[in-house]
């Protein structure tokens, strides 16, 4: 399967997610890394591997590469041919003609257990601030389809790891990335292997490969 990439800063989920590719393992390849941000890591790495990319043509530009949410669809569908769209680390809404073109194959990462600590206002250290304010015991990554709103969409995966009473934001935050690096290349493979299976109400069941 093909994917597109969306980042907007460090990529590091995108890189795993390379590595999970390049060692072989999973039938997939990374066709296009789309970015708000065209001077992120994330576009320097994919530039660094030959990775098309897609960016915007200046900050604050309200479409990717300067494109209408139409002409992005079809760059995506036509010039790339994804198959799938991973958002990895990426801040900006998706515009909704994508999220329907890619219904059920469009999926998101997001650092906190949904649908606690999720939406608009939750984004980077944000996050695990309130995760550390609340007391939670317990926080992790949550990889979930994309609908129209953020982090709304039907949970695919989750992992859990502790929080302690001294940890700072930041330690919670490199605790949730480490594990997140562990669980979206594992998505993508299910995804790119077609091991994900939709029960009746609509929650989607990822299946170990054999
Ligand atoms: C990560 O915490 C991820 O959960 C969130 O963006 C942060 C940075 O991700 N979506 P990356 O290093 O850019 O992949």
């Amino acid at each position: 399967k093909r994917l597109a990439v969306f980042v907007s800063g460090g990529g590091s989920n995108f890189r795993a997610i390379h590595a999970a590719f390049a060692d072989g393992g999973v039938h997939g390849e990374v066709a296009v890394v789309v970015s708000n941000s065209p001077s992120c890591s994330g576009v320097a790495y994919a530039q660094s591997h030959g990775i098309p990319t897609l960016t915007y043509p200046a900050p604050k530009a309200d479409s990717a590469a300067g494109l209408t949410d139409a002409q992005l669809v079809a760059a995506l569908t036509e010039e790339h041919q994804a198959d799938i769209v991973i958002l990895a680390g990426y801040l900006k809404l998706i515009p909704q003609q994508l999220v329907r073109a890619y219904k059920r194959r469009i999926v998101n990462i997001h650092p906190a257990l949904l649908p606690s600590f999720g939406g608009k206002g939750y984004y980077g250290i944000k996050v695990h601030q309130a995760v550390v304010a609340s007391g939670a015991r317990f926080s992790g990554p949550t990889i979930h389809f994309v609908d129209e709103e953020y982090d709304t969409g039907p949970i695919l995966a989750q992992a859990v790891v502790p929080v302690y009473p001294t940890d700072r934001p930041e330690q919670l935050a490199a605790r949730v990335l480490k594990e997140e690096h562990k669980l979206y290349p594992q998505c993508v493979a299910a995804l790119c292997e077609d091991r994900v299976t939709w029960r009746h109400d609509g929650v989607p069941i990822m299946w170990r490969a054999h």
